[in-house]
């Protein structure tokens, strides 16, 4: 389906998650005119969560994971533009202009770029062996780096600095972790979990500082040891910051779009221009279920916002939302989260941690908001049911494992 007299590509910029799901919507779509992906990166376009797991493991294959083969982009008529960036966006225009010198008109364009590792920025970060983990180039530079007995310093206990703390310490690595805050994964859980992940990680031989203020890396050459705020030193072949990312908007910004820590967006993902769409880690909006301005860093989201811009581009009709959702598998144990939990929300454990199976439920105004699942789906596929309903749960019986999770429920769930 093309409107008579287009002729200019629907132009995507940047080719993860977001970007690639942008262009396989279409297609589902009947979008039947020109598709232009285009990335900075050379590799086919690849999957994002082996590059701190899988990826890691022994004897594990350093290929990426690509996200569709090259077949799918050929069959479905998807141009692609791979080791290119875009310099600029002459919105007036409607153009991006390429790092060759190219221009390229657009009918849409959608912004799909993604976040970019927060720098460490202490005396000492550039020096070889601290590493970043973002890119496959990165994967594999960290993977070749990780011997038995290599010491390594971890630098942040968010998903990156403790999924690569338990692909190290299965290796036979040495391994710190040092983190800002007194527990692990406080961005994202509540104290229940981190504590019983920092457990599972010490029993793994995973060490642990919190309260670390990493003031500089030293050594000559290459980096041999961390220094913190305290006056500690902590020796260290290889040093992998995991200290969380930024939105990479910088093309919006210069384009003049509404940027506030990610790119604005509204709910069918339209920018400041309404000619210009964002998708994925790079977009702030406000949240379905809870109101509230996000940036959500999760594949789900991706996923889910291309799907809001290929209906918008298409005038599809959009589909109610789905309540967003994460993981991770560290040493094996999966944390599988529905909903986004808030630092206020009131926290229920359901079940008993020291058995290392057991959920945390989490209420707002009497709602269930978000629910984290360790070593069991049972509570998820319900939790996402619940948040999605608004519906109102009863505290005691959400404590209680043997009630079934949709039991705990106050009123009947409204259907959507
Ligand atoms: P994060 O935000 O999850 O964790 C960063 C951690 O670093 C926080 O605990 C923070 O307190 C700590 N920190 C920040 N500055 C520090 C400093 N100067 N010194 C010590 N600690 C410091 O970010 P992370 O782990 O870097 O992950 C990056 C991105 O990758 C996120 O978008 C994340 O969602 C994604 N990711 C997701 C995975 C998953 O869903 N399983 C796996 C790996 C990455």
């Amino acid at each position: 389906m093309v409107e008579p007299g287009i002729t200019e590509p629907v132009v995507i910029v940047g080719a993860g998650h977001a970007g690639v799901a942008v262009a396989a919507a279409l297609r589902t779509r009947g979008w039947n005119g020109r598709i232009l992906l285009i990335e900075a990166e050379k590799e086919i376009p690849y999957e994002r969560p082996p590059l701190s797991k899988d990826l890691l493991k022994p004897g594990a294959p350093e290929q990426a994971s690509p996200l569709r083969t090259e077949k799918f982009y050929v069959d479905k008529g998807i141009e692609r533009l791979a080791g290119l960036s875009v310099d600029s966006i002459d919105r007036e225009g409607r153009a991006i202009l390429l790092a060759d010198g190219s221009r390229q008109g657009y009918y849409r364009l959608v912004i799909a770029t993604g976040s970019r590792a927060r720098p460490l920025s202490v005396p000492g970060a550039q020096l070889p062996g601290v590493l970043a983990l973002r890119t496959h180039d990165d994967a594999v530079e960290l993977k070749r780096s990780l011997m038995p007995g290599t010491r390594v310093a971890i630098i942040g206990a968010g998903y990156i600095g403790l999924e690569v703390a338990a692909a190290a310490a299965k290796i036979g690595c040495d391994t710190t972790v040092l983190e800002f805050q007194d527990r692990v994964m406080s961005r994202v859980t509540s104290a229940p979990v981190s504590r019983f992940f920092e457990r599972l990680h010490q029993g793994n031989g995973v060490r642990f500082v919190f309260g670390a203020a990493v003031t500089a890396v030293e050594g000559s050459g290459r980096v041999e040891r961390l220094l913190t705020a305290d006056g500690s030193s902590y020796r260290a072949d290889v040093v992998i910051a995991g200290i969380g990312v930024l939105p990479a908007q910088d093309l919006a910004e210069a384009a003049g779009l509404e940027c506030r820590d990610g790119i604005l967006v509204d709910d069918a993902c339209r920018t400041s221009d309404p000619l210009i769409y964002a998708a994925g880690d790079v977009t702030r909006f406000t949240g379905s279920f809870d109101g509230t301005s996000q940036r959500l860093e999760c594949i789900q989201n991706a996923l889910a916002q291309a799907e809001r811009v290929a209906e918008d581009i298409t005038g599809s009709p959009a589909r109610s939302p789905e309540v967003p959702w994460f993981w991770t598998v560290q040493h094996g144990v999966r944390l599988q989260t529905a909903g986004v939990r808030h630092p206020e929300d009131e926290v229920i454990v359901r079940g008993t941690p020291a058995e290392g199976k057991f959920s945390v439920v989490y209420l707002r105004d009497g709602r269930l908001a978000a629910v984290d699942t360790i070593a069991g789906l049972a509570d998820f596929r319900p939790a996402k049911k619940i948040i999605a309903s608004g519906a109102q749960i009863d505290p005691a019986a959400a404590a209680d494992p043997a009630i079934p999770l949709a039991d705990a429920v106050r009123a009947p769930i409204p259907v959507r």
